[in-house]
């Protein structure tokens, strides 16, 4: 392959993109968009969210310590991305999308009841970054969807019709998997069958007509060397 280096942008990708809901102690409720997220411990359940400090949402949340991931479906894009370009300051998000606000079972803090899955956060710990401060929290309940459990009470998130974001687009999640966990060394003939057909080679989807060599003058900035030793 032959890569440009690129210095400084994260570019991990792609990442969730769910909708937060916070409380402030007069019982304002507001709702914004969040990708900068993710699953940091297994027990004590905890993840973490990264804020910069001129959102509404960080008051609230700093004042609470308490909030809910709300996980959006592919037909809640349009709510997810408003929630994410408009302030609290400005207008009530929840009433002007008609979304329904209900209260925390484990926190103060309300959950939107259209979303499918809602996970319900206690702030532990806020760690200033830089233009971000990161707030470490647990995890103390969730509400799931029933139809998205089948007849053991196994949850099939996959059912859900969840969406990622990459690099500013949102994107439906697959329907069908190319993998398992630990399918790469499974000894199980179902598993094995399962997944024959994934084998181990890159293809990208490039857009025929595109010229995707041309960057932005913005990525060609931050280029800064261009590995000429082959
Ligand atoms: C897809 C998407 C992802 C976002 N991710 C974050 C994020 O991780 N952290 C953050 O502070 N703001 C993020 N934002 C911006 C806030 O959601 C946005 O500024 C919002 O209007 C703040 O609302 P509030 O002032 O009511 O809290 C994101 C926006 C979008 C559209």
């Amino acid at each position: 392959m032959n890569k440009e280096l690129f210095k400084g942008s994260v570019f991990l990708n792609p990442v969730p993109a769910v909708v937060i809901t916070s409380k402030n102690k007069e019982g304002k409720e507001n709702a914004f968009t969040v990708a900068w997220t993710g699953t940091i411990c297994t027990n004590p359940p905890m993840l973490s969210i990264a804020i910069r400090p001129e959102r509404l949402s960080y008051e609230f949340i700093k004042e609470t310590m308490e909030f809910t991931v709300n996980l959006p479906n592919s037909f809640q894009v349009r709510e997810t991305d408003y929630c994410g370009v408009i302030s609290g300051r400005d207008i009530d998000k929840i009433k002007k999308l008609n979304l329904t606000s209900k209260p925390g079972h484990h926190i103060s803090a309300p959950y939107l009841a259209e979303f499918p899955v809602n996970i319900e956060c206690k702030v532990k710990q806020i760690i200033p970054l830089g233009t971000h401060d990161l707030f470490l929290a647990e995890v103390m309940g969730s509400h799931i969807d029933k139809k998205l459990m089948d007849e053991n009470g196994k949850i099939h998130f996959e059912w859900a019709n969840l969406i990622n974001y990459c690099h500013g687009e949102y994107f439906p999640m697959a329907k069908k998997p190319i993998g398992q966990f630990g399918f790469s060394v499974a000894k199980n003939p179902i598993i094995i069958e399962k997944f024959a057909h994934i084998k181990s080679y890159v293809e990208y989807s490039i857009p025929k007509k595109e010229n995707n060599n041309s960057l932005t003058k913005k990525h060609k900035k931050k280029k800064i060397t261009k590995n000429k030793k082959k």
